[in-house]
């Protein structure tokens, strides 16, 4: 079990591998202008990137990097630069640049020889000429090496990008509100004893894997929205989707992470059996009523071995559905005769589940709590409850204030998150659209970033002061931001 094995590292695979290949590969190009190519300085450091490349396409295949923009994307996922790295990124992005070349690609180990062409043929290039890459794959077609390709620099104005984006968003709203659909038909089928949909479950789960490997913030920002109706079946889409970004930020392999989704859409299985008067009970439970929903962990295990279907994903879907309530320190239910440790699943899906089941409204809990205070309860318990590693990276991905909070600055704007920062240590300074108010609502304003600076007070130009609740402005967030 791969996933097992997984450490909790604090950061993004993609964005790991893909800065420590930038990094090794930038300072080999650079040094191709002052040594030539039987200097020992380039044997050591075209060595130092041979060892990375070869590494990784035994690991993931390939080694795909591709710049858009003034982005780099790591096989198809973007790398998010770290703040120490950003002068390295913009100096090599800038040679690649000034040669037109846009991606370059190892399909196959490469030998040293042929990693040394590559580099010396690119620093030769002149610069400003758009069919360099031409050039280069001729000489690689003329020398034999065919694990090695590059591809033109393309441009992008900013409308396609606009396009992209929206269609990326639209594509993510679909995935949403076809998952909540599906866990729906899963619910019936249960009461009707019918058999599930297994496959349609796991091709939702690989879409939403790849929605959220390329740009998370749509279907988080969808997970945060405050939804009064059918909280159950919000309550699913939405652990799958926390579990799943958090996977990912993990570093579970991506065959992993949808079978992690699949555990996270149906951890609550076992409640299909509990009456609905005692789910959305608004009183006090009574004992008898308390042990029953307790007993959801158990039937809902107990449902997932009835399901033939299921075959191999059975165990994953079961660690979801039986762990989800146990806690770390295993002090939670149900009560165990033998202590054993949670698993990765386990401990990913308690904490997923934890957020969401606070941060929204039930029909018992009209006044939900803020996130700010669910964090703090987390950091609180953690090391009890939680997994405490997995509690850091999970913060690191809300942020204190998560996509779609309702903000107060203290230039007495209103505004709400739209993007939550990539450095940790601007937690607290994300990017806010402006609202203002014209003609008896409120509209969308410029976004504007909070750790901009102003020049004169050498002080942030704003900060938030509070959060606000959205429905007592009458704002619908999810009109705002989907
Ligand atoms: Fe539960
Ligand atoms: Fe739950």
């Amino acid at each position: 079990m791969p996933e097992e094995k997984a450490t909790v590292d604090h950061e993004h695979l993609p964005t790991r591998l893909g800065t420590e290949f930038i990094v090794r590969f930038s300072r080999l190009l650079k040094a191709t202008a002052l040594y030539d190519r039987k200097n020992v300085i380039i044997d050591r450091l075209a060595q130092e990137c041979l060892q990375l490349i070869n590494s990784i396409v035994q690991s993931e295949g390939n080694l795909f990097i591709k710049i858009v923009r003034d982005n780099f994307f790591f096989n198809n996922v973007r790398i998010q630069v770290k703040t120490d790295k950003y002068a390295m990124f913009k100096a090599f992005w800038q040679e690649m640049r000034k040669r037109w070349i846009g991606d370059v690609e190892f399909s196959t180990e490469v030998q040293s020889e042929h990693l040394k062409d590559l580099v010396y043929l690119l620093s030769g290039l002149e610069e400003n000429n758009e069919s360099n890459y031409l050039y280069v794959k001729k000489q690689l077609e003329y020398r034999d090496i065919d694990s090695i390709q590059v591809g033109k620099l393309e441009f992008f104005k900013d409308e396609d990008i606009y396009i992209d984006s929206e269609d990326q968003k639209k594509y993510s709203k679909d995935v949403y509100f076809k998952s909540i659909g599906l866990v729906k038909e899963v619910v019936d089928s249960i009461h009707q004893q019918k058999a599930l949909n297994i496959r349609k479950a796991k091709r939702l789960m690989q879409i939403a894997v790849n929605a959220i490997m390329q740009d998370d913030s749509t279907l988080l920002g969808l997970a945060n929205i405050k939804n009064y109706d059918e909280y159950t079946f919000n309550h699913s889409v939405n652990v799958a989707i926390y579990a799943i970004a958090l996977g990912q930020r993990i570093g579970i392999p991506k065959k992993h992470l949808s079978h992690l989704g699949m555990a996270g859409l149906f951890h609550d299985m076992g409640k299909t059996r509990i009456p609905k008067e005692i789910l959305n009970k608004t009183g006090k439970l009574s004992p008898e009523e308390w042990s029953m929903m307790r007993s959801h962990p158990l039937v809902g295990t107990e449902l997932i071995m009835r399901m033939k279907e299921w075959g191999e994903l059975s165990t994953r879907m079961i660690e979801g559905a039986f762990e989800h309530h146990l806690r770390y320190d295993l002090t939670g239910y149900p009560k165990l005769t033998r202590k054993r440790r949670i698993t990765l699943f386990g401990r990913i899906i308690a904490i997923a589940d934890f957020y969401d089941a606070l941060v929204r409204p039930r029909v018992y809990n009209r006044f939900p709590y803020v996130s700010e205070k669910i964090l703090g309860i987390m950091i609180e318990r953690s090391g009890k409850d939680f997994d405490p590693s997995i509690v850091k990276v999970f913060i690191n991905m809300i942020g204190i204030f998560p996509l779609g909070t309702l903000v107060l600055l203290n230039t007495n704007e209103m505004g709400l998150v739209t993007q939550i920062q990539e450095d940790s240590e601007l937690i607290d300074r994300p990017k806010v659209c402006l609202l203002y108010y014209g003609d008896g609502e409120y509209r969308k304003g410029k976004v504007v970033d909070l750790k901009e600076m102003d020049e004169a007070t050498r002080d942030f130009k704003r900060t938030i002061v509070k959060t606000l609740d959205p429905n007592e402005y009458n704002i619908n967030v999810a009109e705002f931001l989907i």
